[in-house]
């Protein structure tokens, strides 16, 4: 049997676990193992050769950021843009012939959203398919988790770490904006774990004014700096998200950011404090992954790799309390899993006196609240 894995979409740390753990998995089950490069586009472009993936070619990688081989958010293999022209192209065509060409038996899409909706329509088009979710988002559905997401919140909790020292020592007030497009995830496990003052999450439309009175509040109570953790995709009450692109380019998401700078203009003249902004970016995508998303990555490659063994097409590779498992990929549903603003991180924010931004429902921890606490 030939299987053949890609890494679609961005990077996220723990991606060189998964096809480490996917190849040696297939090796030993006598499986002729194959990668794309950067994504589709080695499936695209008909005069690129798929690497040969052996014990050998995943040598030395288990501790390395990005992907050997390499990701691209830019090829929708439905929608592939056409140089110099605003509408886009099917290409799918073109990658069912190249795989027919390699005789593979099946492809191993390691992505997103986006790259297990192309899985579906692969299915669809008589392409065997298994899916692995990766995003530092950890807004997939089906999974309680993605590998990614605990590397990405550990950088953001250094930030925040970081922050405290110099936010104290100017009595400022320290926004940090971080990544995970219409999820809060990230801001919420970083904001928890920096012990953030102020949590902002696109879940929970949020107010200017309470994060005044939050800040009013801590200096009034001789704590004269606050940290505010943002997400990209949080937007005050009656507001949008903030984009960096009024279009998106063609097959592509738009970009999110200025999430952190809108919220300082709203603060800017209501408080006392000096304001500053940091934006992480990228950070949170780069670097080493934690040992957490090596083991959850390697533990989903080799899955991968049993699934392929056991034709076990059509299935997204899920991790469900702490085991390994799947679902069917058709069962998996479309759009984020979002943050809920009545379940226990939220509750957990609100038990330790960190703002939402907002007046919440009664949630987890609440039953014993007297009913005017906000
Ligand atoms: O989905 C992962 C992610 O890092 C988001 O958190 C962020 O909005 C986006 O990708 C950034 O994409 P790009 O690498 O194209 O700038």
């Amino acid at each position: 049997m030939k299987v053949c894995i890609l890494t679609g979409g961005g990077d996220a740390p723990g991606l060189n676990a998964v096809i480490r753990g996917f190849t040696k998995r297939a090796c030993q089950l006598g499986l002729e193992a194959y990668g794309s490069e950067d994504g589709f586009e080695g499936l695209l472009d008909p005069a690129k050769e798929l690497v040969r993936l052996d014990d050998g070619a995943v040598r030395g990688i288990l501790h390395q950021g990005g992907s050997i081989l390499g990701c691209s958010n830019k090829s929708n293999p439905f929608a592939m843009a056409v140089p110099g022209q605003k509408q886009t192209r099917d290409a799918s065509a073109d990658v069912v012939a190249k795989i027919r060409r390699y005789g593979l038996d099946a492809l191993v899409m390691v992505g997103g959203d986006g790259t297990m909706h192309y899985a579906r329509r692969f299915m669809a088009l008589g392409v065997p398919c298994i899916g692995v979710p990766k995003t530092i988002d950890n807004d997939l559905r089906g999974t309680d988790q993605t590998f990614g997401f605990e590397t990405a919140v550990n950088t953001a909790t250094w930030a925040i770490d970081t922050l405290h020292s110099t936010a104290e020592a100017h009595e400022r007030v320290m926004i940090l904006e971080v990544m995970g497009r219409y999820a809060g995830w990230i801001a919420l496990a970083s904001g928890l774990a920096g012990g953030a003052d102020v949590v902002l999450v696109p879940e929970i439309p949020y107010e200017p004014e309470r994060v005044v009175a939050k800040i009013k509040e801590r200096s009034g109570s001789g704590r004269p700096f606050t940290i505010i953790v943002v997400a990209e995709g949080a937007a005050p009450k009656g507001g949008t998200v903030s984009e960096i692109e009024a279009e998106a380019r063609p097959g592509q998401l738009k970009r999110l950011g200025g999430a952190g700078e809108r919220l300082a203009r709203e603060l800017q003249g209501k408080v006392e404090h000096e304001i500053r902004v940091t934006v992480l970016g990228h950070l949170q995508r780069g670097g080493t992954p934690s040992s957490f998303d090596r083991v959850l990555g390697m533990r989903m490659g080799i899955h991968a790799a049993e699934m392929a063994a056991r034709r076990a097409y059509g299935r997204l590779v899920v991790l469900e309390g702490t085991t390994i498992r799947s679902i069917p990929l058709a069962d998996v549903g479309e759009g984020p899993r979002l943050v809920d603003p009545s379940g226990q991180l939220c509750g957990a924010a609100r038990a330790v006196g960190v703002e939402l931004g907002s007046e919440m429902p009664p949630g987890a921890y609440d039953s014993l609240l007297p009913p005017a606490h906000g």
